[in-house]
């Protein structure tokens, strides 16, 4: 065999279009995965650990407050909040304003969201400050926090996690019930937007800020 050019297997146009067509096809397949991965309910709801997913706009629109207040390369923590995490990537996927220098983790005590990878971090609200040694106090520019429970007991947890992690802003979803708490233990004042869920909840849903902000109003 020469090894000039001309030896060189040619292919046919009509065997290179249909490589092309089987390239487009898979990398298609490949985005359409990485879209799906970060869907709100990619990761089935299990009520055993209180988990009930937001509604498509409801995780559009906090995913976007929580960008927008984070700032440019800001830094988000989702606690006990994956719907956010996962809406957070997918608007940074679609290019959304504001998107591209944030950063995002994912607190959570369902380790089916280490699928995450290294922006899964292992949260029980019963050990509040057992972090990992490189998340550090204030390394957040904005927590969003929805506790697993409606108690006083769960909420004064969260807070102390909520409070080490934030350099300020905190956007709590919780019960209107939860109203006073949230008040006296992270002096947040409650929203006019009211969250919403894929399948309706009981209880009414609130969500509270310690900052102005459009939810606000
Ligand atoms: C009411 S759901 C909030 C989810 C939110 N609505 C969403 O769509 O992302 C409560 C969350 O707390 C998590 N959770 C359950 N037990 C927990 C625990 N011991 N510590 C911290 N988080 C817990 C659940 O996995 C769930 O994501």
């Amino acid at each position: 065999m020469g090894d000039s050019d001309d030896d060189t297997p040619q292919l046919s146009a009509a065997t290179l279009a249909a490589l092309q067509e089987f390239y487009a096809e898979r990398d298609g397949l490949v985005n359409e995965t990485a879209a799906n991965k970060y869907s709100v309910g990619a990761i089935e709801e299990d009520w055993r650990m209180s988990q009930f997913w937001y509604s498509e706009e409801t995780a559009t629109r906090l995913a976007q407050e929580v960008i927008q207040q984070a700032g440019k390369s800001g830094r988000i923590a989702c606690l006990s909040a994956p719907s956010v995490y996962q809406r957070i990537k997918q608007l940074q996927t679609a290019k959304f304003e504001g998107s591209e220098g944030v950063s995002a983790m994912v607190l959570e005590f369902d380790r089916r969201f280490s699928a995450y990878g290294e922006e899964f971090i292992f949260y029980d609200y019963n050990n509040p400050l057992c972090l990992p040694e490189e998340v550090g106090p204030q390394s957040f520019d904005i927590v969003i926090a929805d506790p697993p429970y409606l108690s006083e007991e769960c909420l004064s947890k969260v807070a102390i996690t909520v409070k080490y992690l934030t350099k300020n802003k905190i956007l709590l979803c919780t019960g209107a019930i939860m109203e006073e708490h949230a008040k006296k233990l992270m002096g947040l004042k409650i929203c006019s937007y009211i969250p919403k869920h894929n399948n309706n909840l009981a209880n009414e849903f609130r969500c509270y800020v310690n900052y102005d902000s459009q939810l606000l109003s």
